[in-house]
């Protein structure tokens, strides 16, 4: 569909949907929580190796996209993957009366969005249109969509490389956007609306009313470090989240995201380690600003420290800014750059020199770069090597084993699959490591925004 014709349907639904608005401030509490459940799209592959192949494209289609972000045009169709998605999401309520609508609940990104309107066109989405849930601004007294010559049309614009809609357009239109990530994209107008906690009312967020998207059947909540995210509009100084454990089927239950605003105390968390958000040098590359960069310093596995060159580990002070690591709640696998992945699989294969490698054939098939064939053995019996990720200031994350190996069963055969990837392709680019939300399950994390740290600690957050 050309450029033009989305721009007249999206005016078109636009004038359609324009609602004046009317709105209350509640007092002033400091902290928010939200049950965030794990996703799994719903029409999963029922073959579970499928499933996981799926799983592991994902995370590759989404890494190569975080690392190269520029690369393609809006509503490209990406590689179809399937969109099976080992995510996490939240419901956040909007406008007035309160809709609730469910997010995916995204660090690794900032713009937020809900597919918006009827007429709501999901490509490639494989789900039956009337499944999705929509937010109908109309229904609201308080949707007001923002023009173009609105400040915050060009800040969501500029900040987004491939929207570019809103140039030359002269108008008190509606003002475009497009955001294009790992998998499929999205497009719509801008709105300001209410965004409803049962606690506070914030008034003229800006959300997304998305009209067009491919791959994308649910909205997006990004969590990222730029103005539009959802931790900066609403000022937060931090938030944290427990990822319970999923093998990536359904599940009902659920943990707790929690927003924190105001003047919290600079204190720790007691019992959590925690090390400095970094910042990339390249500051002027506002995708890298949204990422949330840590320094991790070491991998340990049992008991040797996996040599890295240094270069991978921090992001270059150069026009590019390659290299570092991200914490990324919308990756599935964790992502590691070729060299970085080769040493790290090169010190597993010598703690696990008494298992056998699973055959090259056998490892495309199930779609992870290295698996162990452990027929006739008990998972949980089984004595894996420890992993460790230490970051700056001697913060010491000990993952335990469904953090990194999956069971796998095919044929009359059992695997165990390590759950960080790689691909040739993905070389000195930055980041280097994407640690993905599979590493973060049965961790407490804390985004101390205001401190500019990362904090952890282990836990077990599945709810019985
Ligand atoms: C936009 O509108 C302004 C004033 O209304 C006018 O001066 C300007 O030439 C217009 N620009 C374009 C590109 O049409
Ligand atoms: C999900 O997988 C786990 C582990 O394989 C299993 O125990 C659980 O019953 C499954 N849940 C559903 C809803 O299938
Ligand atoms: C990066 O390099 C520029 C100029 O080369 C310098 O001014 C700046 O301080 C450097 N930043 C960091 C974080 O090292
Ligand atoms: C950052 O700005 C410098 C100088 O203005 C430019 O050369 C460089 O390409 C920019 N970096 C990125 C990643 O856009
Ligand atoms: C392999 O098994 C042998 C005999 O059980 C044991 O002595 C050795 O430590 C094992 N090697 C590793 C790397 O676990
Ligand atoms: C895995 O190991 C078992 C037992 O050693 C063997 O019978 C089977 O053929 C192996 N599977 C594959 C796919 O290599
Ligand atoms: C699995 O084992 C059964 C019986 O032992 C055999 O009939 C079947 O062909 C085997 N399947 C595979 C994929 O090896
Ligand atoms: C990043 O920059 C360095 C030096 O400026 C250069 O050697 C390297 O090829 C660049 N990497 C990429 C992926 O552009």
């Amino acid at each position: 569909m050309a450029a033009s014709s989305l721009l007249s349907l999206m005016f078109l639904i636009s004038t359609l949907l324009l609602a004046s608005s009317s709105l209350s401030v509640a007092p002033n509490p400091t902290t928010f929580t939200i049950p965030l459940s794990a996703i799994f799209t719903k029409n999963q592959p029922s073959d579970p190796i499928k499933t996981l192949n799926s799983l592991a494209s994902s995370s590759l289609t989404r890494a190569h996209h975080l690392k190269h972000p520029k690369t393609k045009p809006p509503l490209t169709k990406t590689k179809v993957f399937s969109h099976s998605y080992g995510g996490y999401s939240i419901s956040l309520n909007f406008g007035t009366p309160p809709q609730t609508i469910s997010f995916i609940l995204d660090t690794g990104s900032s713009p937020i969005w809900f597919p918006c309107t009827s007429q709501y066109i999901c490509i490639d989405c494989h789900i039956d249109p009337s499944k999705i849930p929509l937010f109908i601004p109309k229904l609201s007294s308080s949707s007001k969509f923002i023009d173009c010559q609105n400040p915050n049309c060009a800040r969501i614009s500029s900040s987004n490389p491939s929207s570019k809609l809103c140039q030359g357009c002269n108008c008190s239109q509606a003002c475009p956007y497009s955001f294009q990530y790992g998998i499929g994209s999205t497009l719509g107008l801008l709105l300001s609306e209410t965004l409803d906690f049962p606690e506070k009312l914030f008034t003229n967020f800006l959300v997304g009313c998305s009209i067009i998207s491919t791959q994308q059947p649910a909205g997006i909540a990004g969590f990222g470090r730029t103005p539009e995210s959802l931790p900066s509009q609403l000022g937060l100084s931090k938030f944290s989240y427990y990822l319970i454990s999923q093998r990536f089927n359904d599940t009902s239950e659920s943990s707790d995201l929690t927003l924190y605003r105001g003047s919290s105390s600079d204190a720790k968390t007691p019992d959590l380690s925690y090390t400095p958000f970094r910042k990339n040098p390249v500051l002027n590359d506002s995708t890298f600003r949204e990422f949330y960069y840590v320094d991790l310093r070491k991998v340990i596995v049992g008991s040797k420290s996996v040599n890295i060159p240094y270069k991978y580990l921090v992001p270059e002070n150069n026009t590019n800014g390659s290299g570092g690591t991200i914490v990324d709640s919308g990756t599935t696998f964790t992502i590691m750059a070729t060299p970085i992945f080769d040493a790290v699989a090169t010190t597993f294969e010598a703690e696990m020199g008494n298992f056998s490698r699973a055959s090259a054939a056998a490892e495309a098939f199930i779609g992870l770069n290295l698996c162990y064939n452990i027929t006739g053995l008990k998972f949980e019996k089984i004595k894996f090597p420890k992993l460790t990720f230490e970051f700056m200031g001697g913060a010491k994350m000990e993952l335990l084993v469904v953090n990194y190996f999956l069971p796998v069963d095919f044929g009359n055969s059992s695997f165990v699959c390590l759950t960080i990837m790689t691909d040739i392709i993905l070389d000195l680019v930055e980041p280097a490591i994407i640690l993905g939300n599979t590493q973060q399950q049965n961790f407490y994390v804390e985004f101390d925004l205001k401190n500019n740290r990362f904090g952890f600690r282990r836990q077990s957050c599945n709810k019985k």
